[in-house]
């Protein structure tokens, strides 16, 4: 990945600054190694997703994930409670997966803005200022996950990776797939947080859509952090050799004596490999006082059906969870592999002016040279679709379908065609 400027030392962004203090609001850099000032900001965070006030723990665990960030809040002077901010954002350089590499993407986090202060244009003023942000500083692409499906399409984000959960009624589910020769084991929860973020540095590669984890994020997924509780546990899959290759968190809810069972809840689950994968969900379908195994944030394609004898039993819902905005097009689409060749000319609106333009798309040998061109486009489309479609998650033909892509049949099936990936795009943490 390209070296970028490390992003706490960039200045503010001045139009922003300008914008928001013609309002009465300071836009202000947050100096993270402050603690009084990032345990206000904190907070704030946490009051603007609606969640209760943190305890001491809470907000020292804040500090690590925060320090190599750059931490932006807006602060409203009149406000009785003057010292948090009435807005926050976190940002950062994060190598994201793409087919064959990573595409550096500058991840936006912890966007806030208080209730009492919310419509009015802020979190549009620190969104867009992001994005100026990361355009000057040569990042080809933003990424985040949102809260909702509405907020960030108008910045020119599209929905890039999807999650399922998955229910499976636990007592009609037989396994049907081979039985793994390794061995399930309890282990302790800071353990397996441990496991979790060496298990997912390996994997990455295997996924595209993914980005590198921090340790709150996995203290988090054994609920040591975050929502803490006593009641979450953890297991891990070591093969024959005794070498741990898969770990799964989880808690079991509800009456476990009742005629339903307990309610089993995988919080978190990643394996080296099939067999280990398996095996943890076997380990979960088979507990002994469960009626039912829910697991969300998991991939869509899921084996899962195929493990178990009626396949009708696993049942998922599907939603958006990755979000991708691409700023370069030559450099986004030129830092992955494709799946075929194709040669289209590719018109791309922006309303915010990074992405917009006309290229020549050249794909050979799976990979894109991408060059402006005045020739009539062949597909055309907004930067919201493109960034959907780029990781190979969602379908061109099916965009095309909605309205939200133009051109002719052959040009769209071949631009689909080279982007398909093989397994779907997915990215296991929330950030
Ligand atoms: C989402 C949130 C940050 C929006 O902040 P805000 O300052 O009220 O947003 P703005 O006033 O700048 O709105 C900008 C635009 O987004 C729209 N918008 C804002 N929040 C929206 C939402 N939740 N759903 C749909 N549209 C939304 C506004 O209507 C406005 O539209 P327009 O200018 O295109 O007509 C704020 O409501 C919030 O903090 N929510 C709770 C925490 C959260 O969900 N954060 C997002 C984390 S991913």
């Amino acid at each position: 990945m390209a070296e970028f400027p490390d992003v706490r030392t960039l200045p503010l962004d001045e139009t922003a600054r300008a914008a928001l203090a013609e309002r009465g609001l300071e836009y202000r850099l947050i100096e993270n190694e402050r603690a009084a000032v990032m345990e206000a900001w904190s907070h704030a965070v946490r009051r603007g997703f609606a969640g209760s006030e943190l305890t001491a723990e809470e907000v020292a665990d804040w500090r690590e994930p925060m320090s190599w960030r750059r931490v932006t809040g807006v602060y409203d002077s009149a406000s009785p409670q003057a010292d948090r901010p009435i807005a926050t954002a976190s940002s950062w350089v994060a190598p994201m997966t793409v087919p064959g590499g990573t595409l550096p993407s500058w991840a936006v986090s912890t966007v806030t803005v208080a209730a009492t202060h919310r419509r009015r244009g802020v979190a549009r003023q620190l969104l867009e200022a992001e994005l100026r942000d990361a355009h000057a500083a040569g990042v080809p692409a933003a990424g985040l996950t949102a809260s909702e499906a509405t907020i960030y399409s108008r910045y020119g984000f599209g929905p890039a990776t999807k999650i399922a959960t998955w229910k499976v009624d636990a007592r009609r589910a037989r396994w049907a797939a081979p039985d793994a020769p390794g061995r399930v084991q309890y282990i302790d929860r800071e353990d397996a947080a441990l496991l979790m973020g060496q298990l997912h540095e390996r994997t990455l590669p295997a996924r595209v859509g993914e980005i590198p984890g921090w340790p709150r994020r996995w203290r988090g997924r054994v609920a040591l952090a975050e929502d803490k509780n006593d009641v979450a546990r953890a297991v891990r899959y070591v093969d024959e050799a005794g070498e741990p290759r898969g770990v799964m968190a989880y808690q079991i809810e509800g009456n476990p004596e009742s005629d339903r069972g307990g309610e089993l809840t995988i919080r978190y689950l990643i394996a080296e490999d099939d067999v280990a994968l398996a095996a943890l969900w076997r380990f979960a379908l088979e507990h002994d006082l469960v009626g039912t195994v829910t697991a969300h944030m998991r991939p869509v394609d899921e084996p899962l059906p195929w493990l178990i004898d009626d396949a009708r039993v696993a049942v998922s819902s599907v939603t958006d969870h990755g979000w991708l905005r691409i700023l370069d097009v030559p450099a986004s689409l030129e830092a992955r592999t494709y799946a075929a060749d194709a040669s289209v000319i590719l018109r791309v609106t922006d309303p915010q002016g990074y992405a917009d333009g006309t290229w020549r798309v050249d794909i050979a040998d799976g990979r894109a040279l991408v060059t402006e061109s005045e020739d009539e486009p062949d597909v055309a489309l907004s930067v919201v679709e493109l960034s959907a479609v780029y990781l190979g998650g969602f379908s061109l033909p099916v965009l095309r379908a909605a309205g939200r892509a133009t051109g002719s049949a052959e040009a769209i099936d071949a631009l689909d065609a080279a982007l398909r990936v093989p397994r779907a795009p997915f990215l296991s943490i929330v950030y």
